[in-house]
């Protein structure tokens, strides 16, 4: 009997994907301990492996060039900045990723984010916990409003697109954004105004970061962009922990030289306990949940499924990073 084709994945995968690799005829091999992969474990893993399913596991040169034989990675995430990308080119691996589908929920969670950071929420949830319910007084625990309000984003792509549709819905805000290049059509289905990036964080009282993390990208948002901002503005980040300069944030805080910040991406993840941004009352964090909605993640598993078996059958992937390999 000829030898299955083999896909070692490295966390437990959502059963949308794991049917659909069934389905195809592959032999399955997951890493179902509750810890990442040392980088040894993960060549070891791949050694008899025709294809990688790669959830939360870093992909470097190292890694790439023992694992060669791989005929696709496909990453269950539309971010790929753990990835080498120019390696795994030069190797011929085409690496596949997850768009579009995790971009409402993405979405939402910048919203939940913004919100609940213009409220105090989750400091006064903690309260609560801390049995300190106090006495009611109407000149404690304001939070802001959001009504009319500007929202700067900062990277206008899917996941951009779906939180400004929210913030205009919810709140009539008005709605500029910054990125490499204008987006006409999300102008004008959004009635967007692109805006350089210091018009950017001079304009707005909510700035949304949506951006991918690249070498120009990380530490965009440190205590010089911070001091541009409007001291009443709150800074949310559902994309990067990287993108922005983490100490520079808690001083910008610290400080009063913004309002506060919502963020699913910290850096280092996991945060420390320990960190200062988990006592402060206009901040709110979130471990990383961006995508983290039944219906989502199993589009994102299908996704990453379908990337597998187009590649261990040498055919293009459907959702490819690095497209230039099926170029000529
Ligand atoms: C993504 O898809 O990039 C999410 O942030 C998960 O890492």
């Amino acid at each position: 009997m000829p030898n299955k084709t083999k896909v070692f994945i490295t966390r437990v995968l959502p059963e949308a994907g794991i049917k659909l690799l069934e389905g195809a005829g592959l032999e399955i091999k997951q890493w179902t301990e509750k810890r990442k992969l040392t980088q040894e474990e993960l060549i070891e893993n791949c050694q008899d492996a025709d294809a990688l399913l790669c959830i939360g596991q870093q992909i470097n040169a190292e890694f790439l060039k023992a694992s060669k034989h791989l005929k696709v990675i496909a990453l269950h995430s539309v971010g790929y900045d753990n990835v080498d990308i120019k390696v795994a080119t030069e190797l011929k691996i085409p690496i596949g990723n997850t768009p579009g589908v995790l971009s409402e929920a993405t979405a939402d969670t910048a919203f939940l984010l913004m919100l609940a950071t213009s409220r105090n929420a989750f400091y006064m949830h903690q309260q609560i916990i801390n049995g300190e319910w106090g006495f009611f007084e109407p000149t404690v625990n304001l939070g802001r409003e959001l009504k009319g309000c500007t929202l700067g984003v900062f990277g206008l792509g899917k996941i951009g697109i779906e939180m400004a549709k929210r913030c205009a819905a919810a709140y009539e805000m008005k709605i500029i954004y910054h990125n490499r290049s204008r987006h006409e059509e999300a102008e004008k289905e959004l009635g967007a105004t692109y805006v350089s990036f210091e018009e950017l964080l001079k304009q707005s009282d909510v700035i949304s970061v949506h951006t991918a993390l690249t070498p120009e990208t990380e530490g965009k948002f440190n205590m010089e962009a911070f001091k541009q901002m409007k001291p009443g503005s709150i800074f949310v980040n559902t994309a990067r922990g990287s993108i922005h300069n983490e100490a520079d944030l808690i001083k910008a805080l610290q400080e009063k030289i913004i309002w506060g910040a919502g963020l699913d991406v910290t850096h280092p993840e996991p945060m420390s306990p320990d960190s200062p941004l988990l006592k402060m009352p206009n901040v709110c964090v979130l471990p990383h949940i961006g995508s983290a909605t039944e219906g989502t993640r199993n589009a994102m598993a299908k996704l990453a499924a379908e990337n597998i078996i187009a590649g261990v059958n040498g055919k293009r992937l459907p959702y490819v990073v690095n497209a230039e390999l099926y170029n000529n």
